[in-house]
């Protein structure tokens, strides 16, 4: 159940785009929603592996969706107008955006932790964010809107993300976010305390 809250977020995503691509599908249940709720008209699932590729079929096989056994985008030779990744690694999503085509398709990115990192590698790869949200559910997660293009952030940016900084549903996230922080901060080596104590001081707005 509280999956569903995080995979409904990212359905409502597609909202208004027509060819939309799911990489990283697994059971494609985003995909799935979509469909259910007549936000998108044509799908594209990936995975890297078969085997959930297989489970993505079974749970679209009403729908119009194809299918592609994929790493990232690199047999992905079709065109689309929306590309989710989400539920992955900061790092996984860049080395898979390392790879996205020219053009100017939107992505869905939600990296499961560490949304720094992706940040900052779409700042230095030339991508935009042009929204950001969060959603809570068991946990926080939160999600970037980007298209190809240029943007300025600083490091406070990095991590409170620029547009999601001007949201008031940002406070609670801060919160628990410094909350974490204080409490791995005590046991962690000298060198890690001095970048959690960073971190902290702008996640508190000190
Ligand atoms: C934790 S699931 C996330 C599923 C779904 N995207 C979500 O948000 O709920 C991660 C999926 O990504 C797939 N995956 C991992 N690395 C990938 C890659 N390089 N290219 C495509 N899929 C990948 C895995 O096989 C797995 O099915």
């Amino acid at each position: 159940m509280a999956r569903n809250k995080r995979i409904s977020f990212l359905a409502e995503l597609t909202k208004g785009y027509d060819r939309v691509l799911d990489i990283g599908t697994d059971h494609g249940l985003v995909l799935q929603k979509a469909f259910e709720k007549g936000y998108i008209k044509e799908a594209i699932a990936t995975d890297l592996r078969e085997k959930p590729l297989q489970q993505a079929k079974n749970n679209l096989k009403n729908y119009p969706a194809t299918y592609i056994l994929s790493d990232g985008f690199l047999a992905v030779k079709v065109p689309f107008d929306l590309a989710i990744i989400a539920g992955m690694g900061a790092y996984l999503i860049a080395d898979i955006m390392d790879h996205a085509p020219e053009g100017n398709q939107t992505y869905i990115l939600q990296a499961n932790e560490k949304t720094e990192i992706l940040r900052e590698y779409l700042l230095n790869h030339g991508f935009k964010i042009i929204d950001e949200y969060v959603v809570h559910d068991r946990f926080y997660y939160v999600v970037l809107k980007v298209v190809r293009g240029l943007m300025v952030l600083n490091e406070e940016d990095l991590y409170l993300g620029p547009i999601l900084k001007n949201k008031p549903e940002s406070i609670e996230y801060y919160a628990r976010k410094a909350h974490q922080i204080e409490k791995i901060l005590p046991g962690a080596d000298p060198e890690r305390q001095i970048e959690l104590g960073k971190m902290l001081k702008i996640y508190k707005n000190l």
